[in-house]
């Protein structure tokens, strides 16, 4: 058990995670609570973190397939999808945990909105990533560029259907990076 805001560690933990229709296990389903919120909540036990969730000005449709389709469009495109309240500075917090689902092999383009608008100069980054199949892809290839100056940890990757009995497998993470 880590606590890094009893320390003078203090963390944040960014993430984007999309609640409802979603691919798990091979079948469609209805998540009440997105896989990765699952993995934040873990990490907000374990270390104490302070919370800020990315959310996107529109809303990507109900149905899985159809969000599928706009977000390869929006990687293709490069596009930026406006958030709301996004975060201006990280400057109060050491170490920064980000997690997001895998979309389309690399973060969701919410995420690039927000961490790009950040500096990340002398922060430690820990990647924790959602997937269906595709573990941590590219993304670790893009925290690089979106996270220029800051010492990237190994990365953790998560199967959606797994998170609910991933903590331990989350804690061991923390705790050996
Ligand atoms: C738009 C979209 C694209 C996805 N692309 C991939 C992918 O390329 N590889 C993969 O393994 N899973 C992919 N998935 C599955 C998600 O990564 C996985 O279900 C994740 O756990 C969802 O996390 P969330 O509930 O926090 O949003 C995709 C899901 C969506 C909605």
């Amino acid at each position: 058990m880590v606590n890094d805001n009893m320390s003078d560690k203090k963390s944040l933990i960014i993430y984007y995670s999309r609640r409802g229709q979603n691919y798990v296990n091979g079948e469609i389903v209805d998540l009440e609570v997105g896989n990765t919120e699952v993995i934040v909540d873990y990490i907000r036990e374990i270390t104490g973190a302070d919370v800020f969730e990315v959310e996107t000005v529109d809303d990507y449709p109900t149905d899985y397939m159809k969000t599928t389709e706009v977000a390869q469009k929006e990687l293709e495109d490069n596009y930026r999808p406006p958030i709301k309240n996004g975060l201006d500075s990280i400057d109060d917090y050491e170490v920064i945990y980000i997690a997001c689902p895998n979309w389309w092999g690399t973060l969701p383009m919410a995420m690039f909105t927000q961490l790009e608008n950040l500096d990340f100069n002398d922060k430690i980054v820990k990647v924790v990533i959602t997937h269906e199949g595709s573990g941590l892809g590219d993304s670790m290839k893009d925290i690089q560029k979106l996270c220029s100056g800051a010492d990237i940890k190994e990365g953790l990757a998560i199967q959606g259907g797994e998170v609910n009995y991933s903590k331990s497998k989350v804690e061991r993470w923390i705790n050996s990076t």
